[in-house]
């Protein structure tokens, strides 16, 4: 089987950077978003992207042009039957998730591979629903997906190995370097990633450090790119917090389990960076500003 046409489905931050990457390396793109006004600011977020690449002399504007050339966008799902691999990139709800490959299955050819990015939803649970369970994956991206080198590729107990192989020889054309995870909860790097960014979050919460102390530490005393509390609203802290509740609920260890000031922060709509404000201030994203939560 050969991947032509790669399907995108939902194009926020994550979707985007994934349709621009498939472009980049010679893929037909075919993207799709709930309604016109959604698709389009999707569009708008791939040229931006590319034409980013093109001002820093990284793609010529030829090569640009010709990638734009095989970028198309629908807002029905029916229309993307002709897609080889279709890679779902929404919002975290099983539920909706579930709905739009149910109405893929029914419209695409018998072959088409599914994939689903979810960082933390079972990838059975969402095959289970279609009469395709061996050729449905997992290809978890990680953010920002230009930059970041890793994919996890998760397979379930019905997955076909052929389709695995195919899927693994994907992401090395993408560029980037296949992990193999199971179908468990937090696959293979929130396992890890996860708890780190909650024990963060409780040391605030305990008054251990400041935030700015408790980041420097890691990012200076470990070479992290940043501290775990800034790449928690890097993330977003809704993200953070469902996949804190989706650990804990399959685990039921403490460490897991969505600290307080989380949860507060959450309540509030205190997102992190896409909403300005979570434990920093983004009003200027490029001079992020540590919030003082009084503890
Ligand atoms: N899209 C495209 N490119 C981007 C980008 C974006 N959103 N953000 C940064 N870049 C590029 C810049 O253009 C620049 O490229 P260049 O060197 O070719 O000019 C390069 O990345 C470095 O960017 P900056 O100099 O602006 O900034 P930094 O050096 O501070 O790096 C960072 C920014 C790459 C975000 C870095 O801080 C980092 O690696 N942070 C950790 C990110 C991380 O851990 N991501 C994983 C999150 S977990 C996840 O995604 C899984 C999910 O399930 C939760």
């Amino acid at each position: 089987m050969t991947i032509k046409q790669v399907g995108v489905v939902g194009l926020g931050v994550m979707g985007a950077g994934i349709a621009q990457l498939v472009l980049q390396t010679g893929y037909a793109a075919l993207v799709n978003e709930m309604d016109k006004n959604l698709l389009n600011k999707g569009l708008n977020r791939i040229k931006t992207g590319l034409e980013k690449l093109c001002e820093k002399g990284k793609i010529k504007t030829e090569d640009k042009d010709a990638m734009l050339q095989r970028l198309s966008g629908t807002v029905n799902l029916s229309d993307m039957a002709s897609c080889d691999l279709i890679i779902e990139a929404v919002f975290e709800d099983i539920n909706v998730k579930t709905e739009i490959f149910i109405a893929l299955d029914k419209a695409c050819k018998k072959e088409t591979v599914f994939a689903s990015n979810t960082s933390s939803l079972p990838i059975s649970k969402m095959a289970v629903q279609t009469s395709r369970r061996e050729k449905f994956i997992g290809l978890h991206f990680f953010n920002p997906v230009a930059v970041m080198p890793l994919v996890e590729v998760i397979k379930t107990i019905a997955t076909d190995p052929q389709i695995l192989e195919i899927a693994i020889n994907f992401v090395k054309s993408l560029g980037k370097y296949p992990i193999v995870a199971k179908d468990n909860a937090g696959f293979i790097v929130n396992l890890f990633l996860t708890p780190y960014m909650l024990d963060a979050m409780r040391a605030v919460g305990e008054g251990v450090a400041s935030i700015n102390d408790i980041d420097m530490g890691m990012k200076l005393g470990c070479n992290h790119p940043m501290g775990p509390l800034m790449l928690a609203d890097f993330i977003g802290l809704d993200v953070i917090n469902n996949a804190s509740n989706i650990l804990f609920n399959e685990y039921k260890e403490k460490r897991y389990a969505p600290p307080p000031l989380l949860v507060k922060l959450v309540t509030m709509r205190y997102l992190g960076l896409k909403s300005g404000r979570g434990f920093y201030d983004w009003s200027d994203p490029k001079n992020p500003v540590p919030v003082d939560f009084g503890i």
